[in-house]
């Protein structure tokens, strides 16, 4: 039994006004975020710093009052761990010495993968103790094939040419390293929930990309297998699946992948979200963060009609994507408070 808001919604209530959290609401487009982060030297140095890491996840909260906390981190760290060299350049975002054959998987491990991420739990914990009784926290991880394709590409893609010919050709190689992210990811989120994590979200956000075969395989299959993984070790909390892009195949994920909750891109319809989704389990969504930074009417007018669409059912507020850098906080108060005073018929 749970009184906070964002539990009672991934338990399937329908709340009057729906519960909300942003994702990338810590970030560059607060001064405070900027400032601590100048203070750690590196974004790693931040994710793996217990202390300024549990501050930054804090800083919105005490903004803003959202409704969850996200713990501060980044989806591959899990990379790093397993020994693959990262760096973030600045403009840039995040360069990896790329993955590229079944010789460089082999060269991957998993055994010092909890002692690297020890900092990472302690900041859950940190966050856990520190956050007001009604607040949620949110621990996280991305799915296999969205940590692979930065894996592979060596950072962010244009075409996914590298880790979709690396699938198609070598999908016994891939798959090699595909099971070691599983593996990696179960450790990991159970860590995460014995340090205090209260919900977990997977982090899909290249699966758009796929046909619908390699969906299949390299997606909905792989989390599957965290999610019964996870359930194996007695792991209960509910889990969000984010599958960005995924289109109709929205579908498929909800009902095969064994997730509780599903995170909405900005492109999926409220009405076929009401029909296919929100009919099975509570949904998440789904603001355009551009409307979130361009503010104005067009804010009001879409945040009202996705309150209002999602209403005959659970549904937790957040964005189709993180929040952008150059959103002015402002938008996000009054977004907030909007929300909060939001009374759906
Ligand atoms: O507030 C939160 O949501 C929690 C923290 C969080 C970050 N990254 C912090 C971050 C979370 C949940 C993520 C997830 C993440 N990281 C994803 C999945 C969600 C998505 O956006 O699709 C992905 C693909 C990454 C990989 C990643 N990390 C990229 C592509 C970049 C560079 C992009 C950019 O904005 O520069 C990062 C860096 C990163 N992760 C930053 C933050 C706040 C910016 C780093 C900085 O402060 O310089």
């Amino acid at each position: 039994m749970t009184s906070k808001p964002f539990l009672r919604a991934l338990n399937g209530e329908r709340l009057p006004s729906p519960p909300f959290w942003l994702m990338r609401q810590a970030g560059r487009y607060l001064p405070e975020y900027r400032a601590v982060r100048a203070e750690a030297g590196s974004f790693l140095d931040l994710c793996y710093n217990p202390a300024l890491a549990a501050e930054v996840t804090l800083q919105p909260i005490r903004r803003f009052g959202m409704d969850a906390a996200i713990l501060f981190s980044d989806i591959l760290v899990v990379p790093h761990a397993l020994g693959q060299p990262l760096r973030y350049v600045e403009g840039e975002g995040p360069k990896l010495d790329a993955v590229t054959s079944a010789g460089d998987v082999s060269r991957l491990k998993d055994d010092r993968l909890h002692e690297v991420l020890a900092p990472v739990y302690e900041t859950v914990r940190r966050v856990r103790a520190a956050l007001p009784d009604e607040v949620a926290l949110i621990g996280f991880a991305g799915a296999p094939w969205t940590v692979a394709s930065y894996m592979v590409e060596g950072g962010g893609s244009r075409d996914f040419a590298a880790v979709k010919r690396f699938a198609y050709q070598d999908p016994v190689g891939f798959g090699a390293l595909i099971d070691l992210l599983v593996t990696a990811t179960v450790g990991y989120l159970a860590a995460q929930v014995e340090a205090g994590a209260e919900a977990l979200q997977l982090f899909d956000s290249w699966a758009g990309v796929l046909p619908e075969s390699a969906f299949a395989r390299w997606s909905i299959a792989p989390t599957r297998r965290i999610v019964r993984g996870l359930r194996q070790r007695g792991v209960t909390v509910p889990i969000i699946g984010f599958p960005k892009g995924a289109g109709a195949l929205y579908e498929r994920y909800a009902t095969e992948t064994e997730v509780t909750a599903i995170g909405l891109d900005t492109s999926v319809p409220l009405g076929w979200a009401v029909d296919r989704l929100q009919s099975r389990m509570p949904v998440q969504g789904n603001l355009d963060p551009v409307m979130l930074m361009a503010g104005g009417e067009a804010l009001e007018a879409e945040a009202k009609a996705i309150i209002e669409g999602l209403s005959g059912g659970p549904h937790i507020f957040n964005l189709g994507h993180g929040v952008l850098q150059h959103t002015p906080p402002e938008h996000v108060g009054l977004l907030a408070d909007l929300i909060r005073g939001a009374n759906p018929a």
